[in-house]
């Protein structure tokens, strides 16, 4: 019998899983702090403390990968995080993202050339208070709302020559396509894949496979619809038998569709946030998957 936290945390957060070729393993139940900027990922929060208290929460109840980035506030969320958890628990992986830069208003904008990608990283390892930084996806902007092809080598090979100086330990790539990914592959180890995936939105079925298939972790990011949450009359009904909420099933069923598939849920709010990680704990029958299955086939409106 075990009943030390760190097991206890494993089985309650949906087990571990590796980022790919590496020594690093995450709780399949992470935290994604982009919500805890301001309105829009734009400035300051509306209440500071409360957000240094969901990180501080996350951490305390086990989780161990934070998906954040300069570019969030921005470096408002990497300041957050630093002055919440730093010096930073041995195991916890932070994982950033460089490419794209915010503009006036809070526009999404590239930021792929070799000058702004070296500032991004020198600007992650500042606010966050660190000396190498342990995963840094490549977010590709070819189009800003979903992956679009288009060549990374350049701007990987950017990140290659920071790792290769020390100040990347590991490299990603986010919203991206397939070919991307075998691209990014011939250039340099891809530790993780994180791309746009819900239960309503599963344009990433076969990648999902593929990557399961190569031991590398795939991210969805809004695994709870993002900006436009979530809304399912089935959602709703399995919550009800289940007396769960409907985005802890949206989770479980995330949990349950790969094994590779590594959650990070963004939220502002600690109530959300002990509701999200609870939602490792809820298993869902054959025959509550099978609906849920149908929920993207069904989804009228797009959650994106
Ligand atoms: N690579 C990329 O391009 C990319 C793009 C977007 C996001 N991301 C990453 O992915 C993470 C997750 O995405 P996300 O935060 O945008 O979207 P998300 O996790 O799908 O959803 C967040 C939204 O759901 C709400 N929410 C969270 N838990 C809830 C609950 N239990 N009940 C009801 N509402 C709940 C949040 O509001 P409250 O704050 O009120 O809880 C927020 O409005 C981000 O934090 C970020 O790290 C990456």
């Amino acid at each position: 019998m075990t009943t030390n936290n760190k097991t206890v945390n494993d089985a309650k957060l949906g087990g571990r899983f590796t980022f790919s070729g590496t020594s690093l393993s995450a709780q399949r139940i992470g935290y994604g702090a982009m919500q805890l900027a301001g309105p829009g990922v734009f400035g300051p929060p509306k209440d500071h403390d409360a957000a240094l208290a969901v990180l501080r929460e996350a951490v305390a109840s086990g989780v161990n990968h934070i998906d954040t980035s300069d570019f969030y506030g921005p470096h408002v969320t990497n300041q957050l995080i630093r002055e919440a958890l730093h010096p930073y628990p041995e195991d916890l992986v932070i994982v950033t993202k460089v490419g794209a830069r915010r503009g006036k208003e809070g526009s999404w904008l590239p930021a792929f050339s070799r000058e702004e990608l070296t500032q991004a990283v020198h600007d992650n390892l500042r606010n966050l208070g660190l000396d190498v930084l342990e995963i840094v996806n490549l977010r590709a902007m070819f189009d800003v709302h979903g992956p679009a092809e288009g060549s990374i080598e350049a701007p990987l090979t950017v990140l290659a020559e920071l790792q290769q100086k020390g100040l990347i330990r590991h490299i990603g790539l986010s919203n991206v396509t397939p070919a991307q990914i075998e691209e990014g592959r011939r250039i340099v180890p891809i530790v993780c894949v994180q791309n746009f995936y819900n239960i309503a939105n599963r344009n990433d079925d076969g990648l999902i496979d593929s990557l399961a298939a190569q031991d590398i972790p795939y991210v969805p990011f809004f695994p709870l619809g993002g900006f436009t949450p979530l809304q399912s009359s089935t959602l709703l009904e399995i919550a009800g038998q289940l007396q769960a909420t409907p985005m802890q099933v949206a989770l479980a069923w995330l949990l349950h569709r790969s094994p590779n598939i590594l959650l990070i849920p963004g939220t502002s709010s600690v109530a959300h946030l002990r509701e999200n990680l609870a939602a490792g704990e809820l298993t869902l029958s054959p025959e509550t998957l099978k609906k849920l299955d149908r929920i993207a086939a069904t989804t009228v409106a797009p959650m994106h």
